[in-house]
This record gives structure tokens, C-alpha cells and sequence, in this order.
């Protein structure tokens, strides 16, 4: 496996993983097509800049027009306080494969190495199966059950942390 920075050419995958009804389930329903080429742009920038690390996973290195998914770490204003983040994708064809383990922990060894992250705070609703189980899977601890607003919605999640540093199971 293999994770390069998005890029401009990554309008595709993302409308896969955004657009699309089954994906978005556990994350309040597909978001608009209209918008993706400028969140594609806006994340773009992002990695390049280096201001968050957001990966798209390649399955295998000899296929690099292959994408299975996404993970992304970000940093953003909290309840007050600066908190960093991190969210993934897989496509279906790759899903139960483990790929998604694999990538956020390759991205979390990136976080630890980097050592600017600090603690990091993952939100998946507590219906979707797969992200928690991933979550325990990789070595986060349950912090709880909070409200969490993402794309203007609000949802019951579960709020799970991780510190790269020492945390890496
Ligand atoms: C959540 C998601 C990224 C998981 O990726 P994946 O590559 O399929 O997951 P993995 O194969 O790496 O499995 C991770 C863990 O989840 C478990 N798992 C996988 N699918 C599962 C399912 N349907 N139900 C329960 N557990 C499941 C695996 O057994 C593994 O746990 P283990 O290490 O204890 O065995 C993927 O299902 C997805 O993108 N879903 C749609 C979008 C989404 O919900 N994104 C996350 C928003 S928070």
C-alpha cells in the first residue's frame, strides 16, 4: 500500500467516496456534486502546504491510478481549544480488507513522526460499525458519546483519542 497527498486529479475518487449515498450513510447522506472540485482544490492546497496531511490510499504501487480511499488529518478550533482530527474512506470494493486499518495507522506513524499533532480525536457515529471497530483496532480509547456537527448536521458520536506517540497498537 502506498499514500500520496490528494491532488487536483482526485476529483473522481472523491466524488465516489461523497457523492454517493451507501458511503455517506453514517455520515448524513451524500453531499452535493457541484461542490467537490473546490473541496478537491481546498485540500489540495492544504497537503501541499502541509497544514494537514490528507492521503489518498494506493492498494498497490504498480496500479497508482487505483485509489481504494482517503484518510485525512486535520487540525481546527475545538470547544475553544486547537484540536487535531482524523477522518477516512474506503471504497467498497476494498472494504473488509483491512485497508483502512492499515492506512490510518500508516497515517498516525506519519503524525507521531511529525510530532506536531499532539493527542488525536477521531468521531464516528456510534452506528457505524466499521470506524469503531477500526478505532479499537488500531489503539484509540473511548472517551465517550458526544454531539458532533459535520456538513451542517448534528450526530451521536463516539469520541475516541489516540496519542501516536504512545498509543500505537
Ligand atoms: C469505515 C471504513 C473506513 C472501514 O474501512 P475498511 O477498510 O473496510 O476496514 P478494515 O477492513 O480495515 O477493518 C477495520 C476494523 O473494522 C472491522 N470491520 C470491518 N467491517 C466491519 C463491519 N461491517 N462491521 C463491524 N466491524 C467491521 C474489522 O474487523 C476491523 O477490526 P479488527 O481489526 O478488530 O478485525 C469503511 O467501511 C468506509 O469507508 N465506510 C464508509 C464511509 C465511512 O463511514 N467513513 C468513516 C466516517 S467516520
Amino acid at each position: 500500500m502506498l499514500l500520496r497527498d490528494v491532488g487536483p486529479g482526485d476529483v473522481a475518487a472523491y466524488v465516489r467516496m461523497r457523492c454517493d449515498p451507501v458511503m455517506m450513510a453514517e455520515l448524513g447522506g451524500p453531499l452535493p456534486r457541484r461542490g467537490i472540485e473546490d473541496k478537491v482544490r481546498r485540500d489540495a492546497a492544504e497537503a501541499a502546504a502541509g497544514t494537514s496531511l490528507i492521503k489518498m490510499i494506493i492498494p498497490d504501487p504498480a496500479e497508482p491510478a487505483v485509489v481504494a480511499g482517503s484518510v485525512a488529518l486535520w487540525s481546527h478550533d475545538g470547544t475553544g481549544t486547537e484540536l487535531s482530527e482524523i477522518g477516512w474512506m474506503v471504497l467498497p470494493e476494498f472494504q473488509g480488507q483491512g485497508v483502512g486499518k492499515r492506512a490510518v495507522r500508516a497515517v498516525l506513524e506519519l503524525a507521531r513522526d511529525e510530532d506536531r499533532w499532539g493527542v488525536v480525536h477521531a468521531f464516528p457515529a456510534v452506528t457505524n460499525a466499521p470506524s469503531n471497530a477500526l478505532c479499537r483496532s488500531v489503539g484509540f480509547r473511548l472517551a465517550g458519546e458526544v454531539e458532533t456537527l459535520f456538513a451542517g448536521r448534528t450526530f451521536r458520536t463516539s469520541h475516541w483519542f489516540i496519542d501516536p506517540r504512545t498509543d500505537l497498537s
